[in-house]
């Protein structure tokens, strides 16, 4: 059983793959945190409380003042705001009187076969055979706040899912100023705070900071999970590497602004809440209304970091990615973007498909420009109707002739935007997202749709609909090229415009979720300049995403390495470009490009007519080795060896067959030294096989492998790389 109750102590112990959590109903019905961490056997863990002490500053609860009892110090599973705990609360509701003091106590609790679920949100799913929900129902009787917290475990993954849900059962309106998706407070502060930062061009960076006696944030306001952070955090134990020690991973699934707020406090216990931004937000919650919470997910690994990166892999991969492609080998595309940038026709794009088909790649992808009157990035957007100036003959035609090469056909739109030069801007400019009374600030030549309107949600619905059954389309990708601003959408009431920021969430989920129920054998494939809303959620209703606007092979090494921290590599898009590189200028060979691009959902981004015949002969080997390494690297274990944000000189990551009879690895130098050495050690091999590393290189032991490792030491040129598949005997 996932999910213990002892009814006489009051504790609800998890336990996840080699994770276990516990935490207890206390005499005043607050839930009280006791564990977090690696598997444990005993439940009566009351033992474990934290110590309270008494302290006229940390005041008692009402009725409290002959036991010393504080909210100030305990551990708790959801803190309320205002009423003792002066730390990071986890929800704050704001009732009639005016007050934001919210205290919620434990009324009751049910254990459930099967996953909750949380209704136009995404979240893990599982087959109610495979996972168990606990919901702990709590109550603020002022309010009538009820408040669900939902915990969901997936026995055989090393997490556990949580969100909480807010019930209005009460006679008047309160308004939520404040519902985090998850805390965690841990009795210890010796941990490293890990995230990812970065921006256009350079995402998921990987950052490791020692915690101290502070609040720290990491977040998002500007409507989408963004490139500068990314909604996911871990804490790390001080000697925790990749493949030794604790780590504590915690990922939101949602788009759009988030926060991640960590606080260690003057007894050296740390908190982290989890969930939605609470600043420029606020939720009116009506009588006999709810309010769902995004999810969150933790995951534990005592393998160091690469463990946690594995667990959500395959949780991600298996049990949130959802459709026909979620386990599929993806199809080598092409995409026209780096080729022709909006100066193509019919014309050049059968040229490109020709030489495609004859390589073998499988699909071509049609970038932006192919609708309305859109030569450049200043027009059109809203207007999805093709433009048959550009591709003569309309849409059907040019698939029709793609098709026939043999390939498959993708195509580009950014939905939830409107130039304002545009027929749909002349005929709709309320549908803008602005606040009433300001004028919309413009970013790219464009302006945000309000997609909290239902108006807008059909008319993007139709108005795709009729492209994506006007020809034979099998691969849609959806842009989002700018943030939001002035987020109070005109159609809702004042006191509600607090709301736009996740109303606009919401009605981006439920366009993707009727347009992908619709097409469900279309590839969807999410992107915002880049990798700009890479984040779980996005996973929910598009198996891969674009990781970047920037394909320079040496960059990608750190943005690649960075987004495999939560997300899968059959969830990272990658292409072979030009060189010299659009984004960086820098020259790196084609096999390097290659190498790189392999790691993830594989393609190519240039002109394949300008290539020569040396350099069509590497294609027609990529595609080849993709054809034989893809199973291995989208659905194996994932190790990275050498981070490239700690070596200046090497970067190195592997992939493991789960029968761990083959792997993959790879290794760049992304900049020479002289007398260059570089031991590599490997991971997650079986240490008692033989492997032939190589198509004709030495046979060694699994052992050998990982603990003496390869010997890379030689000559390289900045730039150079190997890939190395390594067959077990
Ligand atoms: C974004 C995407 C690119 C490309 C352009 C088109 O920047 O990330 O891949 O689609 O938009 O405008």
């Amino acid at each position: 059983m996932p999910i213990l109750y002892d009814s006489e102590a009051c504790i609800f112990r998890l336990d996840a793959g080699k994770f276990s959590y516990a935490f207890c109903v206390d005499e005043h019905g607050a839930l009280i945190h006791l564990y977090c961490g690696a598997h444990i056997s005993d439940t009566a863990l009351s033992y474990l409380k934290f110590p309270l002490w008494l302290s006229s500053f940390s005041p008692n609860p009402p009725g409290g003042e002959t036991q010393p009892f504080t909210l100030d110090s305990a551990l708790q599973e959801y803190p309320q705001n205002g009423t003792g705990d002066y730390r990071l609360a986890a929800i704050a509701i704001r009732g009639e009187n005016g007050s934001t003091a919210t205290s919620l106590r434990y009324r009751s609790h049910t254990i459930r076969k099967g996953k909750y679920t949380l209704p136009g949100m995404p979240a893990v799913y599982a087959a109610d055979n495979e996972a168990e929900t606990l919901d702990i129902l709590m109550e603020d009787p002022l309010t009538g706040a009820e408040v669900h917290l939902l915990y969901g475990i997936l026995e055989e993954y090393s997490a556990i899912t949580r969100a909480a849900v807010i019930r209005n059962a009460g006679s008047a309106p309160f308004w939520i100023e404040k519902a985090a998706s998850a805390c965690v407070d841990f009795n210890r502060m010796d941990f490293d705070l890990v995230h990812l930062y970065g921006q256009w061009a350079q995402e998921r960076q990987i950052c490791r900071t020692p915690l101290s006696h502070e609040i720290r944030s990491i977040a998002s306001k500007r409507g989408s999970s963004s490139h500068n952070h990314n909604p996911f955090a871990a804490l790390a134990g001080k000697y925790t590497d990749e493949t030794h020690g604790e780590a504590y991973g915690f990922s939101l699934i949602y788009s759009g602004n988030f926060a991640i707020e960590t606080e260690c406090d003057a007894y050296n216990s740390t908190r982290l809440v989890m969930g939605i931004n609470p600043i420029d937000f606020e939720w009116k919650l009506a009588p006999g209304e709810s309010f769902a919470t995004p999810e969150a997910v933790m995951a534990f690994s005592d393998e160091g970091l690469g463990g946690m990166s594995r667990t959500f892999h395959h949780l991600y991969r298996r049990h949130l990615c959802r459709g026909e492609w979620k386990e599929k080998i993806r199809p080598i595309l092409v995409n026209n973007w780096e080729a022709t940038y909006f100066d193509f026709d019919e014309e050049k794009l059968c040229a490109i498909a020709r030489d495609a088909a004859d390589l073998g790649i499988e699909m071509l992808v049609m970038d932006d420009g192919w609708f309305g009157k859109r030569n450049d990035d200043r027009c059109s957007l809203g207007d999805w109707v093709v433009n048959e100036q550009k591709l003569k003959g309309g849409l059907a035609s040019l698939v029709e002739r793609i098709n026939q090469m043999g390939l498959k056909f993708g195509i580009w739109f950014e939905p939830e935007m409107i130039s304002p030069d545009s027929d749909l801007f002349r005929s709709h400019p309320d549908w803008v997202l602005c606040a009433p009374g300001r004028e919309p600030s413009i970013a790219r030549t464009q302006y945000v749709l309000d997609m909290t309107r239902s108006e807008v949600r059909d008319y993007l619905f139709d108005a795709i609909s009729a492209i994506l059954s006007s020809a034979n389309i099998a691969y849609v990708k959806w842009d989002f090229n700018r943030n939001l601003t002035e987020a109070a959408s005109a159609a809702l009431p004042p006191e509600r415009r607090k709301e736009t920021f996740h109303r606009y969430v919401l009605g981006l989920y439920s366009l993707l979720e009727r347009l992908t129920s619709a097409y469900p054998h279309i590839l969807f494939e999410g992107c915002s300049g880049g990798g700009g809303r890479f984040d779980p959620a996005m996973l929910y209703y598009s198996p891969q995403i674009w990781t970047s606007d920037d394909t320079d092979a040496i960059e990608r090494c750190r943005i690649q390495y960075g987004t495999s921290m939560v997300y899968p590599p059959s969830s990272i898009s990658a292409h072979v470009s030009a060189s010299p590189n659009h984004q960086t200028g820098r020259d790196t060979s084609f096999e390097t490009r290659g190498n790189v691009a392999m790691a993830g959902a594989f393609g190519y981004e240039l002109d394949l007519t300008k290539l020569t015949s040396e350099e069509k002969a590497l294609v027609r080997k990529q595609v080849a080795q993709y054809h034989a390494y893809a199973p291995l690297v989208q659905d194996g274990d994932f190790y990275r060896l050498l981070s490239p944000f700690e070596n200046e000189n090497g970067c190195a990551w592997m992939s493991v067959s789960a029968d761990q009879n083959e792997a993959l690895v790879t290794f760049i130098v992304p900049r020479t030294r002289v007398n260059f050495t570089s031991y590599l050690r490997l991971a997650g091999l079986d240490p008692v096989k033989k492997y032939r590393v190589g198509e004709n290189g030495p046979v060694l032991s699994g052992d050998t492998l990982m603990n003496a490792g390869l010997n890379l030491s030689q000559k390289w040129k900045d730039g150079d790389s190997l890939l190395l598949h390594l067959v077990a005997e």
